[in-house]
């Protein structure tokens, strides 16, 4: 049954003008800093899939999404294919708006607009970050690899966590 504020929020296509709140998401959400400017390129940009969550009482962004989808040739001795996966990069929602179902509505969201060849969703997440990964987990997400000393400020292990999609 969908919770209080899943039914309260809308999801739209980011514009550039929202880069300033959707950084404050950032910041408050205690990610690794972009650019202002780099979020109003992402909403723009050929390729990438980039949402916010609207709350519908007030107008406020609760929660926003960035996933770029990439292609890549993988060549064989007879000829080359196309392959396409996707990379989520960042993710989150206000803190008081957590746990209503918010996260995982922007990433079906973002993955029902992925093209019929992208094969898998991947991502990377601070070992420590537990709640992101219970998320993740409970997407359908697995653990594929551990890069060490991935992140700085403070220093720390990624995870490598992937997802096969079948569309
Ligand atoms: C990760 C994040 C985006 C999840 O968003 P959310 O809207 O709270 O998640 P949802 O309400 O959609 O949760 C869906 C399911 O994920 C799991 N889950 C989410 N948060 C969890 C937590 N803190 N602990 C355990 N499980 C959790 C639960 O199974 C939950 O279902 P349930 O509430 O019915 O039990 C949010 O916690 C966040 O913004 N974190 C800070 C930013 C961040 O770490 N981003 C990821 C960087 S890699």
């Amino acid at each position: 049954m969908a919770g209080k504020a899943e039914k309260s929020v809308s999801i739209r296509r980011a514009v550039p003008g929202d880069a300033f709140r959707v950084k404050k998401l950032e910041i408050d959400a205690g990610l690794s800093p972009w650019p202002a400017a780099d979020y109003e390129k992402e909403a723009v940009r050929d390729g990438s899939l980039f949402f916010v969550a609207v709350l519908k009482n007030n107008d406020s962004l609760s929660g926003f999404i960035l996933v770029r989808l990439i292609t890549h040739i993988q060549r064989y001795d007879k000829g080359s294919i196309p392959l396409a996966h996707a990379e989520l990069l960042n993710i989150a929602v206000s803190s008081e708006n957590r746990r209503s179902g918010i996260g995982r509505r922007l990433l079906l969201e973002a993955v029902k607009h992925f093209e019929a060849d992208t094969t898998n969703l991947n991502l990377e997440v601070r070992r420590s970050n537990n709640s992101a990964i219970a998320f993740y987990k409970d997407f359908g997400f697995v653990e594929v690899a551990i890069r060490p000393g991935l992140y700085r400020d403070p220093p720390e292990d990624g995870i490598l966590l992937s997802m096969r999609i079948n569309k």
